[in-house]
């Protein structure tokens, strides 16, 4: 990582966490792209640089847009470009040696990433959340801070654990679901399906 340039993708208030994680963890920041924000301008001293269509060469770029299923569309098209993924892991994340971190995640600050898990690309483990032995996060999931997934739980794509959230062992949540923030999650998830509270219900 040391010295690495890298592009954020994203310079909202996740772009903003992600940008010092990655300045932390030794990469050279070198900017924001967002379609939003007027180009040129100044976020912490990161310059906007430009918007969706950049030219980013040989710069590595992570995508810290904060909507699972914009995320995942981004970094299919940038993947489709060969455009590389950087991960970043904040330096007070703890990330097993046995764990597969994919390409263009995020690991924030008091993460544990524990045995043998597996996250896949553009997922997000946001600050202090626990993804425990043998879990799998799939491709542009988020972990909110704070949740838990207990041991052998699995995440589908684009799924958002809410902050705060508990997932017991072995699990299965389903592809674009959403799990409310403090929900207490005791039964599978269905693909798409809007759960919240303890123990965990449909709404
Ligand atoms: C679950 C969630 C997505 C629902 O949002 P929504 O679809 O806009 O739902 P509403 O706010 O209209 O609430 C619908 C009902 O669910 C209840 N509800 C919503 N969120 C709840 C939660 N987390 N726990 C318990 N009940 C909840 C509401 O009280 C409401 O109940 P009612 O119909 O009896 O009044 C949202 O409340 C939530 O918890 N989001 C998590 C956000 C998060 O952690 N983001 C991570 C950022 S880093």
């Amino acid at each position: 990582v040391k010295g690495k340039s890298l592009i954020i993708y994203g310079a909202g208030g996740h772009g903003l966490v992600v940008a010092e994680a990655a300045a932390l963890a030794g990469f050279a920041v070198t900017g924001f792209i967002d379609d939003e924000v007027e180009i040129g301008s100044k976020i912490r001293g990161w310059r906007v640089l430009g918007r969706s269509g950049y030219a980013f060469g040989e710069t590595a770029v992570i995508v810290a847009v904060g909507d699972n299923a914009s995320r995942h569309k981004i970094i299919q098209r940038l993947d489709v470009s060969h455009v590389k993924l950087a991960t970043v892991i904040h330096p007070i994340a703890a990330v097993s040696t046995s764990a597969k971190i994919g390409p263009g995640v995020f690991i924030g600050p008091m993460a544990v990433i524990n045995a043998e898990a597996t996250i896949g690309s553009g997922a997000i483990v946001n600050s202090a959340a626990v993804v425990e032995h043998h879990c799998s996060v799939g491709e542009a999931a988020h972990v909110a801070p704070g949740a838990v997934l207990a041991g052998r739980v699995t995440v589908g794509a684009r799924s958002l654990i809410g902050t705060g959230a508990v997932v017991i062992p072995l699990r299965v949540i389903g592809e674009d679901a959403v799990v409310g923030a403090g929900a207490v999650v005791i039964r599978d998830v269905a693909v798409g399906t809007k759960v919240v509270g303890n123990p965990a219900r449909a709404i």
